[in-house]
């Protein structure tokens, strides 16, 4: 049986890829933050497993438990677990960041470079990393989200390159605007961390506030977590996995867009479908 370490299965696009994972034969490590998450995916026959990004021990601890259970191997891990973190960038404080980066960014490299020694010595394996259209376009009012993103990509994709010579693959899945509980723990995030009085983007914020409140707003580009599932199935599975996986129109629409537009008619789209 293959097995798969995914993070982030509390809700969303990870508990749906571990539930559908855990369907087609694989053992699936899911990992959650809350007991009553942990409980729910064990009653659902998955391993589950706490890990929160931001704690260092834990990520260790998740590590450990996986390598018990399965002698020391594991086929694939697909980090997922994150949160965005909305605001203007002059908004963000240092530590705001910081919290954005922990969380998506070096909390993954950290679980990642424990995997790959595993991987390395069983001669196979893949790596894929939930990015985001918004690692390869940047958004008003999502400054720190799209910063983690874009590091992200760059990272990943070095270790591609860095990969080359292995049977080990590494694959970035990029999705637009999926319906997940993401919007939800934006606002948790915009609320905490963001002051809506002291701020020159007041009338914004306002706004901002009201999508959030209404799951992101209408979308006609949303899909359901299963878009992803599918990329997802192609990475693991595919003898020849892809770099990058687009899921959405709107991605493929930024991606094109990206390339063959000038950067002033890109601004334009993008504070468009963010106004
Ligand atoms: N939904 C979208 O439109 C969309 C678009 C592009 C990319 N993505 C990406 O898709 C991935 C999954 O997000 P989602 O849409 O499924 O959102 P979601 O429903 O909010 O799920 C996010 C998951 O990440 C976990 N998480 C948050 N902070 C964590 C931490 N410090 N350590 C470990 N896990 C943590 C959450 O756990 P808790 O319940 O404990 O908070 C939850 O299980 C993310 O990488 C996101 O950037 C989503």
């Amino acid at each position: 049986m293959k097995n798969i370490l995914i993070t982030g299965c509390s809700s969303g696009i990870g508990k749906h890829c571990a539930l559908e994972l855990s369907r087609q034969g694989w053992q699936v490590f899911a990992t959650a933050r809350k007991d009553e998450d942990l409980r729910m995916l064990q009653d659902n026959g998955l391993e589950a497993i706490y890990l929160d990004y931001t704690d260092t021990k834990s990520i260790h601890s998740c590590f450990k438990t996986v390598m018990k259970k399965t002698d020391g191997k594991l086929d694939a891990l697909f980090n997922n677990g994150a949160y965005g973190q909305p605001g203007a960038v002059e908004d963000l404080t240092t530590d705001v960041l910081r919290k954005q980066f922990e969380t998506n960014f070096f909390g993954w490299h950290e679980l990642t470079n424990l995997v790959l020694p595993v991987m390395r010595k069983q001669g196979h394996g893949r790596i894929i990393h939930c990015s985001s259209i918004l690692g390869w376009v940047s958004a008003p009012w999502r400054g720190a989200y799209n910063a983690s993103k874009f590091a992200l990509e760059g990272l990943a994709s070095a270790m591609r390159l860095e990969l080359e010579d292995t049977s080990i693959f590494v694959s970035l899945i990029e999705p637009g605007p999926i319906k997940t509980d993401f919007p939800k723990n934006a606002l948790n995030a915009f609320l905490d961390n963001i002051d809506q009085q002291n701020t020159q983007h007041k009338e914004r914020y306002e706004q901002e506030l009201k999508r959030l409140n209404s799951g992101g707003g209408d979308n006609k580009f949303r899909l359901e977590p299963e878009a992803v599932y599918k990329k997802l199935d192609h990475a693991l599975n595919a003898k020849k996995p892809k770099a990058h996986y687009g899921v959405t129109l709107i991605t493929h629409i930024m991606d094109v867009s990206r390339r063959l537009l000038p950067t002033r008619i890109v601004d334009i789209m993008l504070l468009k479908n963010n106004s």
